[in-house]
């Protein structure tokens, strides 16, 4: 990546290497001039009228406040735990960190052209806690309020509505060493008096919130196998603990929001599902996957949906179950204005069985391809499963995709184009499985795709990039991909391409 010195140089010179970065990459987005676009336009839906998504189908892109903003010791910023974790020699691939990032913090304004350039309607982005409240909890920093309300004023004076998400993992520091960070329920409610300060503050203007991002990542690969800040590797009980403490800060910001809300707006979250997928779609494989999947995610989304553990989770824990108490499992299931759903892969496939699950679990076999994350098999069945299983279990009327995407090494040809054909391919697979949803009545409202740009990728630092927009890591330039035209077709159009 960084011996890509000399080409992004280059690039960086083509853009114009000025302040209007965002700009110059706009203009040289598309290959044909904005006039065929159009006529492009008309013609895809005349020749494709079955192809369309329904119509007010939100497109978006997503980032998260430590993977883009940068500006770490900026205006009060308080110390997050992946300042921490990523400066631990070893953690992060190249020890990267998110110091610098993509620098968002100062480039919001291009980064909203960006958007807009690609007829993104919608943005998904995160706010720091620790920017807002530096010591986790107590007194408020003004200022980093401010950069949120300027992102937020920027992105509606272009069009584009705003999806806020209140926790993408940047745990305020001074919470991990207090409290244990998710360790303690102090922290779920130190969560829910943050969450209500927020929609406070911006809910004349924001009307989406996703509580928390990721359950299981910030739970189980944080606290049991050590993967991601803070990095410990807890014992079974202590874990079930962590996730509980982990939804029932969801269901207490749920509630406490509601009450410090100006004005009318919808709660959900964004959680990767575990998504089980009948490997033939026989009737029998089917209900088998659907029940799986209510199973492998029983800690975290079913509880949320539900209000209640399963019985089978509950009994496969035995003695390392949770303290809980009746009053939390109600919060922890307040109702939702909608659901969220990462949708990457199929963790499972799935066929009946007639032992006592009514389910067999199949791993990855050994030639499964994936994309540059070691963890992301290809499977965009699942984008389909995953929308219809949640529709399916819960009743849930509406549905939106909060993440989906794909990494890849993304370099630069000799012109300083990034041809990612990887990812064109990767995106037009999932999306066909997401209007087989969308064109079957699953009430998909929307897709947020990860990333606006290419940003750190945690452990992997800036070794992996998922953005439309190519990052320079050198330059902060910001080049569009050709997976940006391809989204950009699809956005503007509203149909798959
Ligand atoms: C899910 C996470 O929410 C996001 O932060 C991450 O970068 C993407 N997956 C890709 O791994």
């Amino acid at each position: 990546m960084r011996s890509e010195k000399s080409r992004s140089r280059r690039n960086f010179l083509k853009l114009g290497g000025s302040t209007a970065l965002g700009l110059a990459a706009v203009s040289s987005l598309s290959c044909q001039p904005e006039k065929s676009q159009t006529e492009n336009g008309q013609s895809l839906q005349q020749l494709n009228p079955i192809r369309k998504f329904p119509d007010n189908f939100i497109w978006g892109t997503a980032t998260a406040a430590y993977q883009v903003e940068g500006a770490v010791n900026e205006d009060g910023r308080g110390v997050s735990i992946w300042d921490t974790y990523s400066k631990i020699p070893g953690k992060i691939l190249n020890n990267d960190n998110g110091d610098i990032a993509c620098d968002m913090y100062h480039r919001y304004k291009e980064d909203v052209l960006l958007m807009k350039s690609i007829h993104a309607g919608a943005y998904r982005f995160s706010i720091s806690w620790p920017r807002v409240f530096p010591n986790g909890t107590g007194t408020a920093n003004p200022k980093g309020l401010d950069f949120y309300n300027n992102l937020i004023d920027e992105l509606l004076a272009n069009g584009i509505t705003t999806y806020a998400t209140l926790y993408h993992w940047d745990l305020p520091q001074v919470l991990q060493d207090k409290y244990g960070g998710w360790q303690s329920k102090e922290t779920s409610k130190a969560f829910a008096d943050y969450a209500a300060y927020i929609t406070e503050k911006i809910s004349d203007r924001v009307k989406h919130y996703f509580t928390l991002n990721e359950f299981y990542s910030f739970t189980d690969l944080s606290y049991e196998r050590g993967e991601l800040a803070p990095g410990l590797k807890l014992d079974q009980k202590s874990v079930a603990q962590v996730r509980h403490n982990a939804v029932l800060a969801h269901g207490m910001a749920v509630q406490a929001m509601r009450q410090t809300t100006q004005s009318p707006i919808e709660i959900g979250v964004a959680e990767n599902i575990v998504t089980a997928v009948p490997v033939i779609e026989t009737p029998e494989n089917i209900e088998a996957a659907k029940k799986a999947t209510r199973e492998l995610n029983a800690g975290l989304l079913t509880v949320m949906m539900e209000g209640k553990y399963t019985e089978h989770y509950l009994k496969g824990l035995g003695v390392n179950a949770p303290d809980f108490t009746d009053a939390e499992l109600k919060l922890i299931g307040s109702p939702l204005d909608f659901v969220g759903i990462n949708v990457y892969l199929a963790n499972k496939y799935v066929l009946a069985a007639t032992n006592a699950d009514g389910y067999e679990l199949l791993s990855h076999a050994k030639n499964h391809p994936t994309m540059a994350s070691p963890w992301h098999m290809v499977s965009p069945e699942s984008m389909y499963w995953a929308p219809r299983f949640v529709k399916d279990l819960w009743g849930t009327n509406k549905i939106y995709i909060t993440e989906n995407g794909c990494g890849a090494t993304d370099t630069l040809s000799d012109d300083g184009k990034i041809l990612d054909t990887d990812r064109v391919m990767f995106l037009k697979n999932y999306l066909a499985q997401l209007h087989r949803a969308t064109s079957e009545g699953i009430p998909v409202k929307g897709y947020f795709h990860w990333s606006l740009m290419d940003n750190f990728e945690w452990i992997f630092g800036y070794g992996i990039r998922f953005g439309l927009f190519y990052t320079d890591y050198k330059t902060l330039a910001r080049t569009p991909k050709l997976s940006a035209e391809y989204f950009k077709t699809i956005a503007k159009n509203n149909i798959l391409v």
